[in-house]
């Protein structure tokens, strides 16, 4: 089972760049060239939120039109930027976001593990909460999922991560307490894949790993100074890899979009180290 994670892709409308200057759907269709190039292919992409910038249906549109290069089953998350409402009207034939208005919660099976994924959209904020009716529906898809592996997938990181700007538009602490109940019930739970940061990170939550995935276009620029401005970088884009390996488990890899020089081999044909 391979499970490739994207997120944070911020498509704007046709011919508009994210902040005046990122071409957020030129980085996404790169990105996807890279994805598709892969081999072994990835069973599914999971897209951890922030899907489109403005969250209108012209852009899901646009977004829907660059995903038609991607062969592959993807699974869409809302982010803080998203529109339920305006998504599903879009992805109407994507049947697991729900027929209705309520949140985008679902699972899917992808094998060997159990994706389940979490909205945490609290708008109009740009923070992240789960209520009660969502934590009891987790609780409920856990005692489903019985012994199996499960990865869990949300936008909003259930932990601070130093980058005071974003913290302050993470998840409450509250929230964040409640969810760690639930989670340390469930030792199967492998991973908590998030998105929001657009840098990689990791941070032990409630018994696992939870971690949030760079972007595939600009990622907020590393800073932990209390007084951090909030800014982005155009840093090398990158996505993951979480792979399930038989008698190991769950194993992630961080993997950059765009090519660099080699490989080189490391040893002469004749089995020689290269000095
Ligand atoms: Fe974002």
């Amino acid at each position: 089972m391979i499970l490739c994670q994207i997120s944070d892709l911020h498509i704007k409308r046709k011919g508009a760049l994210a902040y005046g200057r990122v071409d957020t759907a030129g980085y996404l269709a790169r990105c996807l060239e890279r994805i598709c190039a892969l081999r072994p292919l990835p069973d599914a992409v999971v897209i951890t939120g922030d899907l489109v910038d403005r969250g209108d249906a012209e852009e899901y549109a646009h977004l829907r039109e660059l995903l038609a290069a991607l062969p592959l089953p993807h699974y869409l998350v809302v982010g803080n930027h998203d529109s339920r409402q305006a998504l599903r009207a879009v992805f109407h034939d994507h049947a697991y976001l729900g027929p209705d208005d309520g949140f985008v919660q679902y699972t899917a099976d992808l094998g060997r593990c159990r994706l389940i994924v979490l909205d945490t959209q609290d708008p109009p904020h740009s923070g992240g909460s789960l209520c009660e009716a969502r934590l009891d529906w987790l609780d409920e898809q856990m005692r489903l999922a019985g012994e199996q592996p499960v990865i869990l997938a949300m936008h909003h990181p259930p932990f601070a991560t130093g980058i005071a700007h974003m913290d302050a538009i993470g998840m409450p602490g509250t929230v964040r307490a409640r969810l760690a109940t639930i989670v340390a019930r469930h030792p199967n739970i492998e991973r908590i894949l998030c998105g929001h940061l657009h840098r990689p990170i990791q941070h032990r939550f409630a018994g696992t790993l939870a971690s949030t995935c760079p972007s595939p276009a600009h990622q907020v620029a590393f800073d932990i100074r209390p007084e951090a401005p909030s800014a982005y970088r155009l840093e090398p884009p990158a996505f993951e890899i979480h792979a399930w390996l038989p008698g190991e488990g769950l194993v992630s890899h961080l993997v950059a979009v765009d090519e660099s020089p080699g490989p080189y081999p490391f040893f002469h044909p004749d089995g020689e180290l290269i000095d």
